[in-house]
């Protein structure tokens, strides 16, 4: 049987480049339900799901979607929006926490843990690169220094729909290391290139590379060039750098992330030098004002300890940075939304702890703060692990509460 398709659209390619661009938009339409932004009567179409096989009212609906937002930015993922970018964070920025922080702000980019290829390739695929659409603009960071290994693993993350693809250049971990990627491939800008190379030609979402000023001794200026003259010859066009170098021996990966000192003139200078190339800035930015001070000099800012601490952080950057103009959402609304998805992810065996562990920070900065921290880390280790548990506590209520005056 002949089934309307979307020829209207032939650029469409996949179906999550369509959810993408509905779901980064917030409408009447598009609200935090518990399966996600839509309860509305259209049912968001799935990853991989066979255009042909929908029904005529179905792509009728999305018809009518699409003409209302515009196809346009779906099939521009190059253009991705990344002036505001969360940083990946192993045991920090999983699908949880990645879901929550969406629910804050609803154009920040997002990025997974780094994900090694060894575990993709050898394990549970769905376990590292499963996540919920409403992620979404969402990177997924690989570790790895083969390319053939990196260039499978990254058409697998095009496959599960991911918007970008990130190679760790930047990681001083003495085990990553010792599998040969992570920073240590600063000192190879050829194996760096090749890399890159071997992984656009397997996808076409954007190829990017997360790294530092330098590691060890080669931490020259001449030497950060050079490595992104080489890299970017491969058609490497984004650099997130973390504005210090690392210290490979000697330094903890946690020191290394406080101790070599920030040096944000040299990632400015490095703009200035390669102006073609997309500039985005990491490391110890705590508050919107820096970040605004420091996109005046560079293309994008990338956050990641600080939206861990105090994920409500990026409640204003919609507004104040991607030009929306709906109020940002309640710290109770955003925790209402979570505990909705909480339980669905708790009924398909997902261990609390891990859920409610992106909770902690919410109300950083309000009354009942600390009480609500302690609240959750005891019922994190304990018995309880039903939504009712959180939302009856009276530290939810004294947080509800302080931030309702
Ligand atoms: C707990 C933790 C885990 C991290 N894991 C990764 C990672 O998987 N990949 C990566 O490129 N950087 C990782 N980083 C580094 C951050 O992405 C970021 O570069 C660094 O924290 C500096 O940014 P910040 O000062 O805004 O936190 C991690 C940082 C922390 C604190």
């Amino acid at each position: 049987m002949d089934r309307p398709a979307l020829t209207l659209y032939p650029n469409l390619r996949t179906v999550d480049c369509l959810a993408t661009t509905l779901l980064s938009r917030s409408d009447s339409e598009g609200c935090h339900g518990d399966t996600g932004y839509f309860s509305y009567p259209f049912s968001i179409p799935r990853y991989g799901e066979n255009v042909q096989n929908w029904s005529e009212n179905r792509v009728k609906i999305i018809r009518v979607k699409i003409d209302k937002y515009g196809i346009t930015a779906c099939n521009s993922l190059s253009t991705l929006d990344r002036r505001v970018c969360v940083a990946p964070m192993m045991d920090r920025t999983d699908r949880h926490c990645r879901y929550l922080l969406r629910l804050i702000s609803h154009h920040v980019l997002l990025y997974s843990e780094m994900i090694p290829t060894g575990a993709i390739l050898r394990g549970d695929r769905d376990r590292y690169l499963a996540f919920h659409y409403a992620e979404h603009p969402v990177a997924v960071q690989l570790g790895g220094s083969d390319p053939q290994a990196l260039a499978r693993c990254a058409q697998l993350a095009q496959e599960y729909g991911y918007d970008e693809v990130n190679l760790n250049v930047g990681c001083p971990s003495e085990r990553v290391g010792e599998g040969g990627f992570g920073a240590c491939l600063m000192a190879e800008p050829q194996r760096v290139a090749a890399a890159v190379t071997a992984m656009r030609e397997a996808v076409d979402i954007p190829v990017t590379v997360k790294t530092r000023l330098g590691v060890d001794d080669r931490d020259s200026y001449e030497e950060l060039l050079e490595f992104l003259q080489i890299v970017s010859s491969a058609g490497c066009h984004t650099f997130i750098l973390h504005a210090r170098k690392a210290w490979l021996k000697g330094l903890s990966p946690r020191e290394n992330r406080e101790i070599p000192p920030l040096r944000y003139d040299l990632v400015h200078r490095v703009k200035r030098d390669m102006p073609a190339l997309q500039i985005i800035l990491n490391g110890g930015i705590t508050r919107l004002d820096e970040l605004e001070a420091q996109l005046s000099k560079v293309d994008g800012i990338m956050i990641g300890r600080e939206v861990y601490r105090n994920p409500y952080l990026l409640a204003d950057v919609d507004r104040r940075f991607c030009g929306s103009t709906t109020p940002a959402a309640s710290r109770e609304a955003v925790l209402e939304a979570y505990l909705a998805y909480m339980d669905g992810q708790s009924r398909s065996g997902v261990p609390f702890r891990r859920l409610a562990h992106p909770l902690l920070g919410l109300y950083q900065g309000v009354t009942g703060a600390r009480r609500w921290r302690r609240h959750l880390s005891e019922y994190a280790s304990g018995f309880r692990t039903d939504r009712e548990s959180i939302g009856t506590v009276p530290a939810y209520r004294a947080a509800k509460e302080s931030s309702a005056n």
